[in-house]
């Protein structure tokens, strides 16, 4: 069992293979959080230092004791109105008004397993590798039971965490923030790693040293969003990819966050994590229970790489499901880049007839296929095809394109609807909208209220009468807009509910379809990686990475998504130049390796390319269609970073036994009389030979990891090389 409670020194001990965390029921019922980090057996309470200090407040019952306050101790679950004065997992409003809430301990359960999450995606485990704390705290006061999730899965050093909040008492109260997760520092220098961005430029990696004050990040789009991942690493200051202690929190949720870090005044760093409280104000009525997503928590003592490392591990094989969790996915075409909602079926044909011939194994038919689409300021909500446009039925059409041996996809923007609809005309009071207000556009497009059982059972059946049209494999499911204007006319009081309602329908949707067509591969998306969120991958394996295509901006971009996400989810394109989206022109090559990086495809017009391009593509899906498995399977290893002044990027992947690694970079500046680059391969086995098949050169593993290889020298920016090593048995 991984998780110990010492009745005496009423201590809980959650261990997995590198790391302990620990909490203790306090003399008055507190939980109090004693340590998170390596792996040890002793008991951490010696660490808490009690001291009398100015300005902070002593609970009634420490009586003559002002060294006992919640305003400095560690805390597990720390509550607004306890005379903590720092940032807090929970703010309850009475009914009397008042905003306390002081929850003690009353009990605890250990079980084997790992527990779930009603409606809300969650890591799954089996009972071998998991094992369940439920910690169950009360105020009697407002008679509010709160029920603390850990779920730790031993051996990838994994600790995930939820909250079960039930309202016990006779009146209604609001909760008015209730976060998933805290970790209290004691001591100690730590910067955090945030990744931030903007559509077609997500998730750029941004090292900051923790002040004094409140930082972090969050949305309040209604989704996790562009410009803030859900995602923080805490890392002690000297913390590299290979050396130090580095701490993750991984938000399982697709919505609004909040992840906040503050160094208090006694140099002490509490970090939070949880839905968004902004504009969140939820009426918990009588025995009703209400339960926040998980957060995801790793430690590595070994650096960033294996925090990366850890989270991949988990996520490839406890959070995505499906027939695509070990397989490979379909090298696709996407028609996009290629026509834009300019496209008729023959257009569709022809790109199909093209791809085919080079070894593509997937069309992905893009926007503009149904209603009145030609643009984007229609349409969105008439999930009917436009049979005028595509000259065929969809059934027609797929099975043409079935007849020519390729797989065929198609995009849906589901929670979504123009005022130029069916849809809309129909039922106006099915989209945000706040009374007496213009709602703002965004995209022509308002959003559908998901938070209405009615609103998704519709559009669950439109979403089927679709895919029951046609052998359909693949839908890119869109999202092209932040959620504003959030007013929902069912009738409901509780208003300040809605986002968090309006996710869980989506979920139930995507749950509903998932169970309906167990062989779909449902690729998310929102403007590219607007919701690249552990959420969204309970049920898309892969998530289109990012609506920039430009393989320089996407090195920086796949980055940023590697710390947390496996590379098997990023949806990845070659695309055409010059780049629609940066100008740039980067060589084919380069492109096909960046691209690479993830769930392979095509967004250009193969008409277009030249013949010796058209040799390549062959060459590039039967080369990764050799390396799939050890992409997608295998460690992946940031070699540069877009920290540091850079003139190349190069990226490594290894499989865990040491057999065979590839190396990939592409340089990214050119000067005169540039010095010799050198690059240090990692996760090879030091005492073994490797032969580069390329040059079929022999080199020990330690002196590739130790001194490494020069590269060649490059004469133009933007080239690439690869390097494919296997060991010598
Ligand atoms: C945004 C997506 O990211 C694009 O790839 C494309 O599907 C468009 N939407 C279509 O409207």
């Amino acid at each position: 069992m991984a998780i110990d409670f010492n009745n005496e020194s009423m201590i809980f001990s959650l261990h997995t293979r590198h790391s302990t965390y620990q909490m203790q029921v306090g003399q008055f019922g507190h939980l109090l959080h004693l340590y998170y980090g390596s792996r040890i057996k002793d008991e951490m309470d010696y660490l808490i230092r009690y001291m009398d200090r100015g300005f902070s407040g002593n609970p009634y019952e420490a009586g003559l004791d002002k060294t006992y306050s919640l305003d400095a101790l560690p805390q597990e679950y720390p509550t607004d109105g306890t005379g903590d004065y720092r940032i807090t997992c929970m703010t309850i409003k009475n009914t009397n008004g008042t905003y306390s809430c002081d929850l003690r301990y009353k009990g605890h359960n250990i079980s084997k397993g790992k527990y779930n999450i009603p409606g809300l995606p969650s890591i799954y485990a089996n009972k071998d590798e998991s094992d369940t704390l439920e910690v169950f705290l009360e105020d009697a006061t407002n008679q509010l039971q709160v029920t603390l999730y850990y779920g730790v899965i031993e051996n990838t050093d994994i600790i995930t965490r939820s909250v079960r909040v039930v309202n016990c008492s006779k009146e209604a109260l609001f909760l008015e923030k209730v976060l998933s997760a805290n970790i209290d520092f004691l001591y100690g220098d730590y910067d955090w790693y945030g990744f931030h961005g903007r559509h077609t430029m997500e998730r750029q990696t941004q090292r900051s040293k923790i002040v004094h004050g409140i930082q972090g990040v969050g949305s309040k789009r209604g989704a996790s969003s562009h410009q803030y991942n859900p995602f923080l690493i805490i890392a002690e200051s000297k913390t590299t990819e290979d050396h130090g202690n580095c701490y993750g929190l991984c938000f399982v949720y697709s919505g609004d966050f909040k992840a906040e870090i503050e160094l208090d005044q006694y140099n002490q760093t509490r970090v939070t994590m949880g839905l968004q409280d902004e504009m969140f104000s939820y009426q918990l009525k009588t025995e009703a229970s209400f339960y926040t997503p998980e957060v995801v928590m790793t430690f590595s003592g070994v650096g960033l790489e294996k925090l990366t490392h850890n989270y991949h591990d988990i996520f490839r094989n406890n959070l995505i499901r499906g027939k695509y969790k070990s397989m490979p996915k379909p090298i696709l075409i996407n028609n996009w880049e290629a026509t834009y909602f300019d496209y008729d079926g023959k257009k569709i044909i022809d790109i199909a007839e093209q791809a085919v011939e080079l070894g593509v194994e997937m069309l992905v038919l893009d926007d503009g296929w149904f209603g009145n689409r030609d643009g984007d300021m229609s349409g969105l909500g008439d999930w009917t095809v436009n049979e005028k446009k595509l000259g065929c039925s969809l059934h027609t059409l797929v099975n043409r394109i079935n007849e020519m041996g390729m797989k065929f996809g198609l995009w849906f923007e589901p929670e979504m609807v123009n005022e130029d609809s069916e849809l809309y005309r129909e039922h106006p009071e099915w989209a945000f909208i706040i009374p007496n207000r213009d709602p703002i556009r965004s995209r022509f497009q308002l959003v559908l209220d998901y938070s209405r059982v009615e609103v998704v059972d519709y559009i669950y059946g439109k979403i089927c009468n679709v895919l029951d049209s046609a052998n359909i494999e693949y839908i890119k499911w869109d999202f092209n807009r932040s959620i504003s204007d959030v007013y929902s006319r069912s009738g409901t009081s509780n208003q300040g509910a809605v986002l968090y309602h309006y996710m869980l329908g989506l979920y139930n949707l995507l749950e509903r379809i998932v169970q309906r067509y167990p062989n779909l591969l449902i690729e998310s998306c929102s403007g590219g990686g607007g919701r690249f969120d552990a959420g969204m991958l309970y049920y898309s394996p892969q998530i289109w990475t990012s609506d920039n295509t430009d393989s320089i901006d996407r090195i920086r971009i796949q980055e940023g998504t590697s710390f947390a996400y496996p590379i098997s989810t990023f949806g990845s394109h070659l695309s055409a130049v010059p780049n629609h989206q940066t100008g740039r022109t980067t060589p084919f090559e380069t492109r096909a390796n960046v691209a690479m990086v993830g769930s392979f495809g095509y967004e250009l017009d193969l008409n277009k390319i030249t013949t010796i391009e058209k040799d390549q593509v062959k060459k590039q899906i039967v080369y990764f269609h050799k390396y799939w498995d050890l992409i997608h399977k295998g460690d992946y290893y940031r070699l540069t970073s877009s920290q540091d002044k850079q003139q190349f990027a190069a990226w490594q992947y290894a499989r865990r036994d040491g057999s065979e690694a590839l190396l990939c970079s592409v340089t990214l500046e050119i000067h005169g009389n540039m010095p010799a680059q050198y690059v240090k391969f990692k996760g090879l086995l030091p005492k073994y030979d490797y032969i580069d098949m390329n040059t079929k050169k022999r080199y020990s593993g330690k002196a590739l990891m130790c001194a490494g290889l020069p590269m060649p020298f490059m004469t133009n920016e933007y080239q690439t090389w690869q390097v494919h090593l296997v060991k010598v048995q």
